[in-house]
């Protein structure tokens, strides 16, 4: 099993039945040697530095109706809101005196928010803070969409595959929502020149480890410049709420490998991994991951925006996420940087 892993090392890269063994066959003493491997690769092209991104959670209104979020439409219990122009600038404001210079813009699927109010939304941060980076986090929409907000100046897009199998997709998504129009989102964005996240959910419904070895050479075929993954965890007012929560121990493991099998790529320790473990998004770090995402969104919308249950940081104000991140990550022997935090690859 070490060999595989050195071998993942060595090639970035590994047939699909080696990484359904390492998976399948992982133990306490063999993830300990991949975290060895995952940090010291993470380390040589981003030393100690952990990258932060602002966390904006914009609009809470959304069309789709996937059976994992919490924020799905049917879910009738939600309070919707929407942020105008004026909060989401104020958010980035006060990001910026935090040292954040990125600003993730997250929201559900709302057409309320057109391309003209987005590209207005963009061009007025940009030329407030034209040393900032603005990553949008949108879902699914047209290449004209797309197109406009890269010229309008956002550089970076979010937008988890949430699994590379097309019948498990299925599995967790409505019929009007498919794989095909997913990856081609994906394609079309990274086309356009926007630097691209994709992701998954670990433990999630109905996933097997085939499933899991197709997220990662889904990642290999993509090459994108980030990638999101966290544990699956259950939302009670959604289809899913009697389900399993993701694993910390198989979340972490597969933070290893997307480390080892992607060298440069920035890699999230989520939210996700800290609700599900009060230690968790230190433990992400510890396995190759160098970006954290602290929330910037206004307290009083922070407990809207329940993707899964107990949530964390829901009642924080910005600053206290802030350098309560920047103690986590000192704690461990890390340090949170102000920078844009672009990646490797690009610089
Ligand atoms: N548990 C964990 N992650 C979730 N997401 C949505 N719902 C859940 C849940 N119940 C993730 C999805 C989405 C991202 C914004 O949040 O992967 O892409
Ligand atoms: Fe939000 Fe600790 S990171 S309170």
């Amino acid at each position: 099993m070490k060999e595989l892993i050195d071998k993942l090392y060595l090639n970035k890269e590994l047939k699909s039945e080696e990484f359904k063994a390492l998976i399948q066959g992982r133990t306490p003493e063999l993830a300990e040697y991949l975290f060895e491997k995952s940090r010291q690769v993470r380390m040589t092209h981003y030393g100690n530095d952990i990258y932060m991104r602002g966390l904006i959670e914009f609009t809470n209104y959304c069309k789709n109706d996937c059976y994992y979020c919490g924020i799905r439409k049917s879910n009738s219990k939600v309070q919707r809101y929407r942020l105008s122009e004026d909060d989401i600038l104020i958010c980035c404001q006060t990001g910026y005196d935090l040292g954040f210079r990125t600003f993730v813009l997250q929201g559900g699927e709302d057409s309320y928010f057109s391309d003209e109010k987005l590209v207005h939304i963009i061009t007025s941060i940009k030329k407030q803070h034209s040393d900032c980076a603005i990553t949008l986090s949108i879902g699914e929409r047209s290449h004209e969409s797309y197109l406009a907000f890269f010229n309008a100046g956002a550089e970076r897009y979010l937008l988890r595959h949430e699994t590379a199998n097309a019948q498990h997709y299925k599995m967790l998504h409505p019929p009007n929502l498919t794989l095909a129009s997913r990856k081609a989102c994906l394609f079309d964005l990274k086309q356009i020149g926007f630097q691209v996240g994709a992701g998954f959910m670990v433990g999630s419904p109905f996933q097997t480890v085939d499933n899991l070895v197709e997220d990662l050479l889904f990642i290999k075929e993509l090459q994108p410049h980030m990638v999101g993954i966290g544990p699956f965890i259950p939302h009670h007012q959604t289809p899913f709420a009697k389900e399993a929560k993701g694993s910390l121990e198989l979340t972490l493991f597969m933070l290893g490998l997307i480390r080892l099998l992607s060298p440069e790529v920035l890699l999230p320790s989520t939210t996700a991994l800290g609700t599900i473990d009060p230690l968790g998004r230190e433990l992400g770090i510890l396995a190759g991951g160098n970006v954290v995402m602290p929330n910037l969104s206004p307290v009083s919308v922070r407990n809207k925006y329940m993707l899964y249950d107990n949530k964390i940081c829901t009642g924080d104000e910005a600053a206290e996420c802030r350098f309560c991140m920047q103690k986590r990550m000192e704690s461990i022997g890390y340090q949170v940087v102000v920078s844009r935090g672009d990646c490797i690859s690009l610089q």
